[in-house]
């Protein structure tokens, strides 16, 4: 049952969020069978969604196998109304967990919905703290310096991977506070074994009673997960009985040590569920979103020459306007997930109980009326400029917005610079990377591939000059 808030009509900018009668239909969309569908929206997702919007306009249904249907919202009033709709009857939670949950555990904050969820984010949150995060900028810098002297010199490589090795460092070192050599590297290779398979696109539609045999691609996952679970269990014990607990920075010390409203700690399963959330909501996002940015500014000169100079001269409001337009023209994670737990009608349109609503990003932040030259790499648009309201939201919305939106910036802020300090690079071929799919991300479809041509030390405070 919907709480009785569900039942209350919410005006939201003019368009209501409230119940509607059962049995209504789906807005239109486009008719081929569901597989069909399903293989577009996973092979060709930029053109199939381009054109369903250009076919069916802001609200249209795609259906897929299993009986999936997924309603997308490309208008940002519209978005605007899901976002503050009742969270009761739009559950983030339930559409999160069909995916997410044998990854992440049933007490991660990406799974659940109503109290519950409130709960993991308030007691989450306060390890992002933007004091503690400053306290890890020493560390995101030598993670990066390290990797940048392993990138061979002359010969393409994709940065990708890199900006990958990078993240899941961080999160190693200040998420989890492992500093150790062999400790650290047990983890990582649970982490990328999980992560690797993870990736396999048949996982996405696997079912939730899944007898496949012990060789399948899910038994294999599963088997990896475990691995991973004993790993970071040993890690929680330990650290529970660390002398300096109180002492420590990292977001796991943090976790044991904060209380509820009721003076609850979290369980060890609860911190585990946890952990791989944050481990895998951003670890791959921010790597890819930091592969995106080079991507586009190797293929752009003189936004690259401009931002150069402008860190040169120890500003940094362009290097931040380059960050919105990358994640506008890149979003990592093209739509967000609302499952309808009842009949709801968004802006003229009713959806009906059972189909999952999707504010999407990719074609909000894309929209002709919003941005001039859309698919443009612009990051002048933003210098100065505050995002139009609703039409920039690459970390999601609502009470579900990104819990580390603030940690993915901060890193982009010190990794995008420290790189450009390090090293002059040129992209290895002549146009940016298209946009492919990997499992729910959109990802530089050759891994960002690029050549170190120069290399300077580390000794000069400043960043040098690069002739782009
Ligand atoms: C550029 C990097 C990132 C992007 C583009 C991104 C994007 C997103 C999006 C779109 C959502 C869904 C929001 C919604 O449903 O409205 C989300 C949720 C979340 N993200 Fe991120 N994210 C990034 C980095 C991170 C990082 C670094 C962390 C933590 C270390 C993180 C942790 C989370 C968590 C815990 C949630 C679930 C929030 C909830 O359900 O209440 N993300 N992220």
């Amino acid at each position: 049952m919907a709480s009785p808030l569900a039942r209350r009509p919410d005006e939201l900018a003019g368009h209501q969020v409230r119940p509607a009668a059962p049995g209504l239909v789906l807005p239109e969309g486009p008719r081929y069978p569901r597989p069909v569908q399903a293989w577009l929206w996973m092979k060709k997702p930029t053109w199939f969604l381009d054109r369903c919007s250009r076919a069916y306009g802001d609200v249209f249904t795609m259906r897929l196998p299993f009986g999936m249907n997924m309603v997308h919202i490309a208008r940002p009033d519209l978005v605007k109304a899901v976002f503050g709709g009742d969270n009761d009857v739009l559950r983030a939670g339930e559409a999160n967990a069909t995916i997410l949950e044998p990854l992440v555990g049933p007490h991660s904050v990406l799974v659940l919905d109503g109290p519950e969820h409130l709960r993991q984010r308030k007691l989450i949150l306060p390890a992002f703290h933007g004091d503690r995060m400053r306290a890890w900028e020493a560390a995101v810098r030598d993670i990066t310096r390290a990797e940048i002297a392993r990138w061979p010199a002359g010969q393409p490589f994709a940065l990708r991977p890199s900006m990958q090795a990078i993240t899941l460092d961080v999160i190693v070192r200040v998420v989890f506070g492992v500093d150790a050599g062999a400790r650290r590297d047990e983890l990582r290779r649970h982490i990328l074994a999980v992560a690797a398979l993870g990736r396999n696109p048949l996982l996405l539609f696997a079912t939730r009673d899944r007898r496949l045999g012990p060789y399948s691609p899910w038994a294999r996952f599963i088997r990896a997960r475990d691995a991973l679970d004993a790993a970071l269990v040993a890690e929680i014990r330990q650290r529970r009985a660390a002398p300096d607990l109180d002492r420590r920075g990292d977001v796991l010390s943090q976790l044991l040590l904060t209380r509820d409203d009721e003076g609850r700690a979290m369980t060890d399963d609860e911190v585990r569920d946890e952990l791989v959330t944050l481990l895998f909501a951003g670890h791959e996002t921010t790597a890819t979103s930091l592969a995106w940015a080079f991507d586009l500014l190797l293929h752009h000169p003189p936004v690259l020459r401009r931002l150069i100079a402008e860190l040169d001269d120890g500003t940094s409001e362009y290097l931040d306007a380059t960050i919105m337009e990358t994640l506008r023209v890149r979003p990592v994670v093209a739509l967000v997930d609302r499952h309808v737990r009842e009949a709801v009608r968004i802006g003229g349109h009713t959806i009906p109980a059972g189909a999952t609503v999707c504010p999407n990003i990719y074609l909000v932040q894309r929209r002709e009326d919003l941005y001039r030259d859309p698919a443009a790499f612009r990051p002048d648009r933003f210098a100065g400029q505050t995002p139009p309201a609703f039409g920039w939201f690459p970390f999601g919305g609502g009470i579900r917005r990104c819990l580390g939106a603030s940690f993915a910036t901060f890193e982009m802020r010190i990794v995008i610079p420290e790189v450009l300090r390090a090293v002059t690079l040129r992209p290895a071929s002549r146009r940016p990377a298209r946009i492919h799919r990997e499992a729910v991300t959109f990802v530089p479809h050759d891994g960002a591939r690029c050549v170190v041509t120069d290399r300077r030390a580390y000794s000069s405070a400043k960043p040098s000059r690069q002739d782009g």
